[in-house]
């Protein structure tokens, strides 16, 4: 059977606590990756560690969003990071930089892949209106993978909630879901949070998860991780 796709939210700008994180996650039961996001990424020391990690899935989570030309630059300026898997940009930013994106990072790094971001796990049906929508979570999630998939990304990142909803439009690509909680855990800023069984139960061919690994005793942590699964 194929171990369980993990990837690791290393949400710190110290390399310490970063080296600490990878060194106490290790385990032959899961296929463990680390997703790197802005507060490591822009600190002092985290851009040149992430260029140094050798044998490590990384997933780059930059969450770009911005006019097509400046998204192609900044892909260009990753070119360096030939260690990257995966790179994040939000779907919100449309068709044109979605497909401009894409078309960037083949020329720096062909295996890279591209997910797009649908609506954030921090955001609920109520919060989602305050900023002028006027769809539900689920449709506008929908209408987002479907725009995705028509601009050629690699996958898709959205709540366990909506995975089973996106299996169909999204076949052969990755569905990576955020806002996991082992049971019990405090949510903190997330809103739609699920257990990381229920994530795969629904179909997520990855989980992101980071302070329910990350906070407290992180060897035992993996360990509820992996008998909960
Ligand atoms: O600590 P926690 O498990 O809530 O961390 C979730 C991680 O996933 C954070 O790094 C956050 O930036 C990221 N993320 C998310 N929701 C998305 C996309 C990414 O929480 N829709």
């Amino acid at each position: 059977m194929k171990k369980p796709k993990i990837f690791i939210a290393c949400d710190t700008t110290s390399p310490n606590v970063i080296k600490k994180i990878i060194s106490h996650t290790k385990t032959n039961k899961l296929n463990i990756g680390y997703k790197f996001g802005l507060e490591f990424f822009c600190s002092k020391d985290g851009r040149k560690f992430i260029s140094k990690l050798k044998n490590k899935e990384i997933f780059l989570d930059l969450k770009l969003n911005d006019i097509p030309n400046t998204c192609a630059s900044a892909i260009h300026s990753l070119r360096d990071l030939k260690n990257i898997s995966y790179l994040t940009v939000h779907i919100n930013g449309g068709y044109e930089m979605l497909k401009t994106i894409k078309k960037a990072s083949k020329k720096i790094n062909k295996k890279l892949k591209i997910l797009g971001v649908t609506v954030l796990t921090s955001f609920s049906n109520s919060s989602i209106k305050k900023i002028g929508h006027t769809k539900s979570i689920k449709d506008l999630v929908k209408k987002q993978a479907v725009l995705a998939k028509s601009a050629k990304l690699d996958g898709i990142v959205c709540s366990g909630y909506e995975v089973k909803l996106l299996k169909k439009i999204c076949k052969r690509m990755d569905i990576v879901a955020p806002g996991i909680r082992l049971k019990g855990d405090s949510a903190d800023d997330q809103k739609r949070v699920v257990t990381p069984k229920d994530a795969f139960k629904n179909g997520a061919t990855a989980i992101v998860i980071g302070r329910s690994i990350t906070k407290g005793n992180i060897k035992n942590n993996i360990q509820k991780l992996i008998k909960s699964l």
